[in-house]
């Protein structure tokens, strides 16, 4: 099939184009390039590259695809809080937009990457699609606005799926360490501290980067019924974790390192622990490949392979908002 990914240079995507190849399919990617410079391994090339902005993106360039797989976005709550017009442009209208010139270009499906902090403070535990939705962040509402206004288009031609993705971690030639988990192992590797920002109680459900990837995979493979206009939670069965225990696992890792709660964020509001069962009964061949333990074993040997120091925890490369504070100008916005 012929798939068209955009945001393929990103920290998930690049692990999507190197499932989508694997599996025969010939992959367009769309980029913008935000984070040029910051690969931390080479890239598996995608068979088209566009340097391309996705409010820029015509009927005539998603013509001849099967699939949309939208992932492009401002995937960063701190630059929500900073600027929201552009999170709402980028992430809500331009995604909005894709959607109307993919049904018009024919494509048959839109797999959009959106986010289970649309739960925000859960209003009670183990929060299924149904649930009220409660979002805390220009990021989080605009992933809302968007199933709204996509899942409108829907019809026996446009088969729209919003995925829920959990909070991503683990090993990606594109890595971020702005996520907790890689966040806390990057500080631990670095530092020799443990450092939790909040008192280490919030929820929050977590997958590896690549097996969101995988379930992009898995929903281009699923019959078109199972997942018509549908919202799925994409996660697995008992990946929900508390800060606590991920710091845990760091310890685990790193026995000589020192918790700390430096408490700057007091009691985080973003607590929610979500059901995978929905995914599990319509999409049953997503396989998550990953556990936590395995997934943190992985990056901890990569982070020491790649000798990860005191200048890479306190630099640009691999901290999305620092970056994009520097790029601003890329999305037609002054510094
Ligand atoms: N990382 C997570 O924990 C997580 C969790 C849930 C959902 N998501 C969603 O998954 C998607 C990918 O997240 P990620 O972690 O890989 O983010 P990322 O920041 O690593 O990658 C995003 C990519 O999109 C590109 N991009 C941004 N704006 C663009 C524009 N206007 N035009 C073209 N390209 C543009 C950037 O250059 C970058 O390569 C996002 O939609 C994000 O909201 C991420």
């Amino acid at each position: 099939m012929r798939v068209f990914v955009t945001g393929h240079r990103g920290y998930i995507g690049c692990h999507l184009v190197d499932l989508l190849k694997q599996a025969g399919h010939r992959v367009t990617g769309c980029d913008l390039r935000l984070f040029e410079g910051c690969e931390w391994e080479p890239l598996v090339p995608a068979d088209v590259d566009l340097v391309k902005d996705v409010r820029d993106l015509t009927a005539g360039d998603l013509d001849g695809h099967d699939c949309v797989m939208h992932l492009a976005a401002i995937s960063n709550d701190p630059m929500g809080d900073i600027n929201p017009e552009i999170t709402y442009r980028i992430n809500r209208d331009a995604s909005i937009n894709l959607a109307g010139l993919a049904k018009q270009a024919g494509v048959g499906r839109y797999l959009f990457s959106g986010s289970c902090s649309v739960y925000g403070a859960g209003q009670k535990l183990d929060l299924e699609e149904t649930d009220p939705l409660n979002p805390l962040t220009a990021y989080a509402k605009s992933k809302i606005q968007t199933e709204e206004a996509v899942s409108k288009l829907a019809d026996d031609g446009f088969t729209p799926a919003f995925l829920r993705n959990a909070t991503a971690y683990g090993h990606s030639p594109m890595l971020r360490i702005d996520l907790v988990v890689n966040n806390l192992l990057a500080c631990a590797v670095s530092t020799g501290e443990i450092r939790i920002m909040s008192d280490g109680s919030p929820w929050r459900p977590l997958l590896h980067c690549r097996d969101i990837a995988r379930a992009f995979v898995a929903f281009l493979h699923a019959p078109r019924e199972r997942i018509h206009n549908r919202a799925i939670n994409i996660g697995a069965p008992g990946s929900n974790y508390q800060v606590r225990d991920v710091a845990t696992q760091v310890e685990r890792l790193l026995p000589g390192a020192r918790v700390t709660f430096t408490g700057e964020v007091g009691e985080d509001p973003r607590n929610y622990r979500v059901k995978f069962d929905l995914l599990r009964s319509l999409v049953p061949d997503f396989k998550p490949e990953y556990a936590l333990e395995s997934g943190m074993e992985e990056l901890h040997r990569k982070l020491k392979d790649h000798g990860f120091g005191l200048s890479d925890w306190q630099g640009d490369q691999f901290v999305r908002l620092r970056t994009l504070k520097k790029r601003l100008d890329r999305l037609g916005m002054a510094a």
